[in-house]
């Protein structure tokens, strides 16, 4: 079997593609590396460094794919407004390249897209479900949007398609120096640090948090599964978390006493965000099985073997 996996040197893709490569998959990463990092790469022999939203991609489709994760893509609000363009190539136009390069060559491939809980915005009832209204606004949203729709329009008996509206992805390996993306890890880095925590936007905000090694779990039962084609689906915990929450938890766990600085919110942040499970453990059989206080710790230790702290 052969996977290809766009955005593989980066913090969910990096795992995503050192699991597949366990599992017995011939494995091809593409990645520019904008917010990736080569160290996750290792293993991987099949390596294309190229822009998945303005480079030529005959070379990565010489080949055919039993499945692609198409993971590259930037994941901040923030940027999705001071740089558009950038978003809208990186986010969208990357998924329509994509597409259209597996339907003309017309093979049998399950293409699984890192969508994301942004497209429910924040507001309405919650928890958001995968039949609630789509009413994301931010420029992120939008993309992740329009993608989940070129991908249910180029579906068809030979491409199959699923979105993971994923929700808070947290764990080991993800870039604690990226202070503008990942709300967790920004927390835990400035923690780290011995600085004030600055957050953007309310304490009351809250999250639904999952562990990279949970979602490594449920794309096992998410691959080449026939029930998730041509689908969208929640990968959430169901378990809503306020930002005070999150940062009492980092302070116990550190045991430091940690001073909180707020400002004021991004443009397009969301308030609230809660996932319902239901189709999600009814369609994989399974549930989540690490809780937030345990992953917080594993990612302390596996920074701690890193040598972070000193
Ligand atoms: N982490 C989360 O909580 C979360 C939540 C919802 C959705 N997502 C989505 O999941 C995907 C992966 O997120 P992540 O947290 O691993 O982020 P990440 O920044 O660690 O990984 C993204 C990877 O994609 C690469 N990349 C970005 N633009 C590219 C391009 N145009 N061409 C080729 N490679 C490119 C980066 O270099 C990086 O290696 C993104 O699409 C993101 O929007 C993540």
């Amino acid at each position: 079997m052969r996977a290809l996996v766009t955005g593989g040197a980066g913090f969910i893709g990096g795992h995503i593609a050192r699991d597949l490569l366990k599992r017995g998959y011939e494995v091809f990463v593409v990645d520019n590396l904008r917010t990736g990092d080569i160290r996750n790469l290792k293993g991987i022999k099949n390596f294309f460094n190229l822009d998945v939203g303005k480079d030529d991609l005959s070379q990565v489709f010489k080949n055919n794919y039993d499945v692609i994760y198409h993971f590259a893509g930037q994941s901040s609000v923030e940027i999705s407004y001071s740089d558009p363009i950038y978003d809208l190539d990186t986010n969208t136009r990357s998924t329509l390249k994509i597409l259209k390069h597996v339907s003309e060559s017309n093979y049998k491939c399950h293409i699984i897209f890192a969508s994301s809980m942004s497209v429910y915005g924040g507001d309405g009832s919650m928890p958001k479900n995968e039949t609630s209204p789509l009413s994301g606004k931010n420029f992120y949203a939008i993309g992740k949007r329009a993608s989940e729709a070129y991908l249910k329009s180029y579906s068809s008996s030979n491409l199959n398609v699923t979105s993971l509206r994923l929700f808070n992805i947290y764990g080991p390996g993800q870039n604690l120096k990226n202070l503008s993306q990942g709300m967790l890890s920004i927390y835990l880095a400035q923690a780290i640090e011995g600085k004030n925590i600055i957050v953007k936007g309310s304490l009351d905000r809250s999250r639904d948090f999952v562990h990279i090694f949970d979602v490594l779990r449920f794309l096992k039962k998410i691959e080449n599964n026939q029930k998730l084609f041509n689908k969208e689906i929640n990968i959430c915990s169901g378990k809503e978390v306020k930002v005070s929450e999150i940062i009492e938890l980092i302070s116990n766990l550190l045991n430091k006493k940690l001073i909180i600085i707020e400002k004021e919110g991004t443009s397009g942040d969301i308030k609230r965000m809660l996932g319902c499970t239901k189709l999600l453990e009814e369609l994989t059989g399974i549930k989540t099985e690490i809780n937030l206080e345990e992953g917080i710790k594993s990612m302390i230790e596996s920074l701690k073997n890193e040598n972070y702290f000193s």
